[in-house]
């Protein structure tokens, strides 16, 4: 028996909007995905009632799992921003928004991995975080894990970056997870890697604002109720910048460590700073520093100028104690690949960029040593 859009509608019926309106006519509702008896969607709704959504979201999910046929129900929270407002992502300094003044709990002691049970198959997560968004983190995060995979690892990418999830673009995958017979999403193989994005659930363009539990149910879902199988590393591009739901993340996250995205202007590195302080309270290790977009390397002549001052974060590291792991270009090879979805490493394995990105990654697995098996 196939279960149809309209009988999953039917059964939304009986939920109430926190307002009492039927869920079907609350005006919150996604594209509804019914594969095989697996349902999928998400629930849009402003940031400001969020609270008030979370137990509508779990018996939406009761009423749907309860059709005769339904296999499984993956029902996401989203709270979004109306087109035309100011983007939600992270203050790059000056004025804190009210949220960062809501102190999250605290962990009650030791490192996050006592909090936070490991993934079962998953010998090590490690999380690519950046102080504020548009500094490479992405791209950084895919290409290396594509780099780690060329190391003989066995590796996932998992893309939390609530404020705008880029791996579908930057991958190329446009189509979204199935679901196991347990109730499980099934990542999307690309380049070896086995992929899952937040953005498989919302449009990347649709700016949105989370809250703290949202952002940990979305996440948790994202890495516990998917099938990621046996991974070597779990590579995760965080969101940008260094707020509540960036904490509660790295707190909530069982990370063996962190690995710090800056470019070379200042204030970025200030940003890369405050995002070493975040990992430093949660008792993340930071593997260490990238700079991406370093230095100008010419496509024509492959002459270096360092347009940004470059070297910055090498010696930010180095005065802070942290290993630098290296210094990506800013090179037109880097972004087209990027943006047609073949990442660097994958399309021009030989070329000079890949070679960076691989050496970047055996550093990162030399300080997982002991962690992951492989190589
Ligand atoms: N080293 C680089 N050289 C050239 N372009 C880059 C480089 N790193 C990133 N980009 C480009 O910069 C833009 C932002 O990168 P992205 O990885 O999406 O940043 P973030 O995830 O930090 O927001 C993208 O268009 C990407 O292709
Ligand atoms: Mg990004």
């Amino acid at each position: 028996m196939s279960v149809t859009q309209q009988q999953v509608l039917d059964s939304l019926r009986r939920v109430r909007s926190p307002r009492g309106v039927a869920l079907p006519e609350a005006n919150v509702l996604s594209d509804i995905t019914v594969n095989d008896g697996k349902v999928f969607f998400s629930i849009n709704v402003d940031a400001h009632d969020a609270r008030a959504w979370e137990s509508v979201r779990s018996e939406a999910e009761s009423a749907v799992r309860a059709i005769p046929g339904v296999t499984n129900a993956m029902i996401a929270l989203t709270a979004e921003r109306k087109a035309g407002s100011a983007p939600p992502r992270p203050p790059a300094g000056g004025v804190k928004p009210v949220s960062a003044h809501r102190h999250p709990p605290q962990p009650p002691g030791g490192s996050p991995m006592s909090r936070q049970a490991e993934i079962p198959g998953i010998a090590a997560i490690i999380a690519v975080a950046s102080g504020k968004g548009g500094v490479g983190k992405s791209t950084t995060a895919l290409n290396l894990a594509l780099g780690l995979r060329d190391l003989g690892l066995k590796v996932g990418l998992l893309d939390a970056d609530i404020y705008g999830p880029s791996v579908p673009r930057l991958t190329g995958i446009r189509e979204k997870p199935e679901l196991t017979g347990d109730r499980k999403m099934i990542p999307i193989p690309r380049f070896g890697l086995a992929v899952m994005s937040i953005g498989f659930l919302v449009e990347e363009d649709t700016a949105m604002i989370w809250r703290g539990p949202m952002v940990m149910s979305a996440i948790t879902q994202m890495l516990r109720e998917v099938n990621w199988g046996t991974l070597d590393v779990l590579v995760v591009d965080m969101p940008p910048g260094t707020g509540d739901a960036q904490l509660t993340l790295a707190q909530n996250v069982p990370l063996k460590g962190a690995v710090i995205v800056s470019t070379p202007q200042d204030l970025s590195l200030i940003d890369a700073r405050r995002g070493l302080a975040m990992f430093k309270k949660v008792n993340v290790p930071v593997l260490g520093i990238v700079e991406n977009m370093s230095y100008f390397q010419c496509p024509h002549c492959g002459t270096k100028s360092d347009i940004f001052g470059h070297g910055g974060a090498r010696h930010e590291a180095e005065k802070l104690g942290v290993p630098f792991l290296g210094e990506i270009p800013l090179h037109m090879a880097i972004r087209a690949t990027s943006d047609a979805g073949n990442p660097v490493v994958d399309s021009e394995p030989d070329g000079p960029h890949a070679a960076i990105y691989r050496a970047i990654a055996g550093q990162v697995r030399d300080q997982l040593k002991g962690t992951v098996s492989a190589a």
